[in-house]
């Protein structure tokens, strides 16, 4: 119910909302509204109420939630969600509920315990300081299709930081970098047969508010949060409505099969093309200059001899990236 009532106050924007249609549309008595109400502000929503007006959302910059309640109707990416104030990793908890929740569904969180990065890494996700979801994506294609999907994930993130301000650009093949630091990750994780996915989940963690002290140590020269930029602190409703708006756009491309465009943004905005690059990919060691990405998202890498190869996933370190010197 308290949840129903949020809903109802995160829709109507800025307007004021009476207790009394709060009561008619949920069922309830006034007096229970008001309790609903007193429990979301000590979940820390502000909420103001004036008598004979109602109850109206404030700001609330920084309570994720609201966004998807703000959504347009019509929207796939978003259209349902599960919002958990702590979880081990909305991958895991997308991936349980993927055959119950339509296409498009997201799962955030605010807090992940034990979130999972690529190659089974740890990915940091401190509490109330990133954006970090999983999208349960469910498009009639094939496996060999789907690494477009991680280049439409690269994209939609690093266009909503453009649009936010950041000069954002992808590193293959799908980390968001600032500042030659990584600012998000991307983690595909597939179920289906060759010829037909029955899902992905796409998970996708953003450093917002962190500060430096607040990475790993380890972390510290490769990793940056959007505050760090500027030293300002974020609001990641905002990052979060950018990027649900350009994921939306993104992967209504993927669906119609019209990917031109994707991949025309992801070489625009490379941070890979035209660099030397070393790739761990098959166990061998490859050396060379990345010269292009392919339609379906692969990575052209030419050698010394000028031989060219094409590279569909692995491990890519670029020169003078995260300390490749
Ligand atoms: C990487 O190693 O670059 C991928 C990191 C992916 C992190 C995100 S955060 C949300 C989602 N849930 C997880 O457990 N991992 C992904």
């Amino acid at each position: 119910m308290k949840r129903k009532i949020l809903e109802l106050l995160a829709s109507s924007h800025d307007h004021f909302i009476s207790g009394e249609t709060i009561s008619r549309v949920c069922g309830i008595s006034r007096a229970a509204v008001w309790k609903h109400i007193d429990h979301l502000k000590k979940e820390g929503y502000l909420i103001e109420a004036v008598t004979k007006k109602g109850y109206r959302l404030l700001g609330n910059d920084d309570m994720l939630e609201t966004v998807f309640f703000r959504l347009p109707k019509d929207r796939v990416i978003g259209s349902s969600h599960i919002y958990l104030e702590e979880v081990g990793s909305t991958n895991v908890e997308a991936k349980a509920a993927a055959l119950d929740y339509p296409d498009g569904s997201v799962v955030i969180s605010d807090s992940q315990t034990s979130g999972k990065g690529r190659l089974g890494r740890y990915w940091d996700s401190a509490k109330g300081k990133g954006i970090w979801l999983s999208l349960i994506l469910k498009p009639r294609i094939s496996m060999a299709e789907a690494m477009i999907l991680t280049q439409m994930a690269g994209a939609g993130v690093c266009d909503a930081l453009k649009t936010a301000g950041y000069e954002a650009k992808i590193k293959w093949p799908n980390d968001v970098v600032v500042q030659g630091r990584k600012v998000c990750g991307i983690l595909a994780e597939m179920s289906g047969e060759p010829e037909q996915l029955n899902y992905v989940i796409l998970g996708i963690g953003i450093n917002v508010n962190q500060n430096p002290s607040d990475f790993p140590e380890e972390l510290r020269n490769k990793a940056i949060s959007l505050k760090m930029v500027d030293s300002e602190e974020k609001s990641r409703n905002l990052i979060l409505d950018l990027l649900l708006e350009r994921l939306e756009h993104y992967y209504a491309l993927v669906k119609n099969k019209d990917t031109a465009e994707i991949i025309k943004f992801c070489r625009n905005n490379s941070a890979t093309l035209d660099n030397q690059v070393k790739v761990i990919y098959n166990d061998k060691i490859i050396e060379g200059k990345a010269i292009n990405l392919t339609e379906n998202g692969g990575l052209i890498i030419e050698d010394q001899t000028g031989q060219t190869m094409e590279i569909i996933s692995g491990e890519v370190s670029v020169r003078g990236i995260y300390g490749y010197v």
